[in-house]
């Protein structure tokens, strides 16, 4: 009979993540306040099927019920049919993309951990943007490489740039293997400028360093400003990003894809190579790349829909938290689906998001959970049905206005 009280010793286990056991006080605060039934005012909601979002949905319910789904077409790109509605969809920002070099996966998570594979040996580096999305720390960990972090830095009212010394610090190191840039990365909503996207190369090609550019918000313009792609990059070795978790609010659908670019020898190189590694997983499933014509269709209107309400929420967050004499600023949001919020330091901000929690029922994302520089800053999501974000601001305006 099985012994189900045996517990494995610890050394059964790998060390390639520092395997987290505690659960934060905000996020145990949280869900004491849930089974209690108290309310939340959640402004961090940025999960896009939840958020009241108007959609057209027939024309990819139907094409969800393809009869072709039901066939096993093995191809490590993943079906041509799908890769060529990629490959269009790429037109819209004025490249050509053969669809031979389009590779089908289930997320640009799974992307991120296909191409640490393809370009880092175990204990190599990858360098990411700080402050940024804090997914890295396990995506690489995961592949047994290292995050070393550049600077983005602000300067108000013209923005976020990226610290370029620390890039060419970092990389001079010699041991990163790939410069990952969000773009426009997520919290700060920065897009690469024309001078960034020349210094990066620049410095990538002289220290043999690949890009990997994650382009997820791209589509999603919020306040504007230079906007720099990288696809179809062919001076250094470039993976550009995207997939239907943002493109078309659909995260569910599981699909991703990867746009490779770059000079000649390298692309081939690069492209056999990673055939090899999806032809391993063939983790795209049938039923998204079937419906993707349809889905991409749709996407269209929705990123219309989805513009509009994070350029009205991010007018009424200024309006609420921006009057005169206010203690809180907006920083400034080229695109994406998230604004910072920087308030006075009158504790900590885990003291702080506590306090919002406790006292008024405010849920919402302090900058330490991104690595901002300095305290106090929070995210507030740009997708939140308008009544919400109108109410969680004002009472996150109340909250601090309570310290005087
Ligand atoms: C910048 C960025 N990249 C990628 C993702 C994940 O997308 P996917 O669902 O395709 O893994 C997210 C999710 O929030 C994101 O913020």
């Amino acid at each position: 009979m099985v012994d189900l009280c045996y517990t494995a010793p610890v050394s059964f286990f790998s060390t390639r993540l520092a395997w987290p056991s505690a659960v934060n006080a905000l996020s145990a605060l949280r869900a004491e306040r849930r089974a209690a039934g108290l309310p939340l005012l959640d402004l961090s909601e940025s999960n896009p099927t939840r958020v009241g979002l108007p959609r057209d949905d027939s024309g990819i319910l139907s094409s969800l019920g393809d009869r072709r789904n039901l066939l096993y077409e093995p191809d490590p790109r993943g079906l041509l049919r799908a890769r060529e509605a990629v490959a269009a969809s790429c037109e819209a920002r004025g490249r050509r993309f053969d669809p031979d070099e389009v590779f089908l996966c289930a997320s640009t998570s799974e992307a991120y951990g296909w191409l640490f594979k393809l370009l880092c040996d175990p204990g190599d580096a990858v360098l990411v943007p700080r402050p940024g999305y804090p997914l890295f720390d396990y995506l690489a960990g995961l592949e047994s490489v290292r995050v070393r972090s550049y600077r983005l830095e602000y300067s108000h009212p013209s923005g976020w740039s990226i610290d370029l010394d620390s890039v060419a610090s970092a990389l001079a190191e010699g041991s990163v293997r790939a410069f990952v840039l969000i773009n426009p990365n997520n919290p700060t909503g920065s897009y690469l400028s024309r001078r960034e996207r020349e210094a990066v190369v620049g410095l990538c090609a002289r220290y043999g360093a690949a890009i990997i550019a994650d382009e997820v918000f791209f589509d999603f313009p919020v306040e504007g400003g230079e906007r720099e792609s990288l696809l179809g990059e062919d001076r250094v070795l470039s993976f550009v990003l995207d997939g239907l978790s943002k493109l078309s609010g659909l995260p569910q659908l599981k699909l991703g894809w990867i746009l490779p670019s770059g000079p000649s020898r390298e692309l081939a190189e690069a492209v056999g190579r990673l055939e090899i590694i999806a032809d391993s997983y063939l983790s795209a499933g049938a039923p998204a790349m079937n419906a993707l014509p349809a889905v991409l269709e749709e996407a269209v209107s929705f990123r219309r829909a989805l513009s509009l309400r994070a350029r009205t929420d991010l007018g009424l967050l200024r309006s609420i938290l921006e009057g005169k004499d206010s203690p809180h600023r907006v920083l400034r949001c080229q695109g994406g689906w998230t604004a910072l919020v920087e308030s006075p330091r009158f504790e900590s901000e885990e003291e702080l998001a506590l306090g919002l929690l406790r006292d008024a029922g405010v849920w919402v994302h302090p900058g330490y959970f991104f690595d901002m520089e300095r305290e106090a800053y929070f995210a507030a999501s740009l997708i939140l049905p308008p009544e919400i974000l109108k109410a969680g601001a004002r009472a996150y305006r109340d909250f601090f206005a309570a310290f005087d």
